[in-house]
């Protein structure tokens, strides 16, 4: 996969960037240097393309996920991240997943179908994909979740279903709701910025 990769300062968070449909590597990095400005930065590019549009995986439609797609893309995405972090020896429980809408689909995905020394994940307007095949425990994992009330994209029930898959199994969920709708706001952001400094290093 396309990727971008920047090492950081010592003692920075390490946060792993996923765009949302339309995006690239590029798209979120801003965003993760106001998160932690002295970030390491490991930013993937989603293979799958629509209309000309980067995405992790395919879709037939709006909200009509291919699910075979889904998950190829989630393996060939974890073993980008194992590849890559081996390389750079980042240990994998150092990364803050970061994703945007279809990023924090995948993500989201990854951490609910996969056991992977994984922990912490940051989403910005996730939905449900209706998969909960795996029951294993979340014990280990923290994860900050936002929700716009006025989303199109993104409905209540969707979204409640994702914070339960992730509550109901034990992870440490914490929920910041906007008012506004699938864009990024700017009191969620500097919300996860908060959230993100409180997380053990
Ligand atoms: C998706 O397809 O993952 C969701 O609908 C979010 C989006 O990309 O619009």
């Amino acid at each position: 996969m396309k990727y971008l990769y920047d090492a950081g300062t010592a003692g920075s968070k390490k946060l792993l960037l996923l765009h949302g449909t339309g995006g690239d590597e590029n798209s979120l990095v801003d965003i993760a240097r106001f998160l932690d400005g002295g970030c390491a930065v490991l930013s993937f590019r989603g293979e799958v393309e629509e209309d000309g549009m980067n995405r992790f995986f395919k879709r037939n439609g709006l909200n009509q996920f291919d699910l075979a797609s889904l998950e190829k893309e989630t393996d060939n995405l974890y073993e980008e991240i194992k590849r890559i972090s081996a390389e750079k020896n980042v240990p994998l429980s150092d990364w803050v997943l970061v994703g945007y809408s279809n990023g924090a689909n995948i993500a989201a995905h990854l951490l609910l179908e996969r056991q992977t020394p994984l922990t912490q994940g940051l989403f910005f307007h996730p939905m449900s994909l209706g998969v909960h095949e795996k029951q294993f425990e979340l014990k280990d994992k923290r994860i900050w979740l936002s929700f716009g009330q006025g989303d199109p994209i993104v409905s209540p029930e969707s979204f409640n279903e994702l914070a339960e898959a992730f509550d109901s199994r034990g992870a440490d969920l914490t929920i910041k709701q906007t008012k506004q709708g699938h864009q990024l706001a700017a009191d969620e952001v500097n919300q996860a910025r908060n959230w993100l400094h409180q997380l053990p290093m």
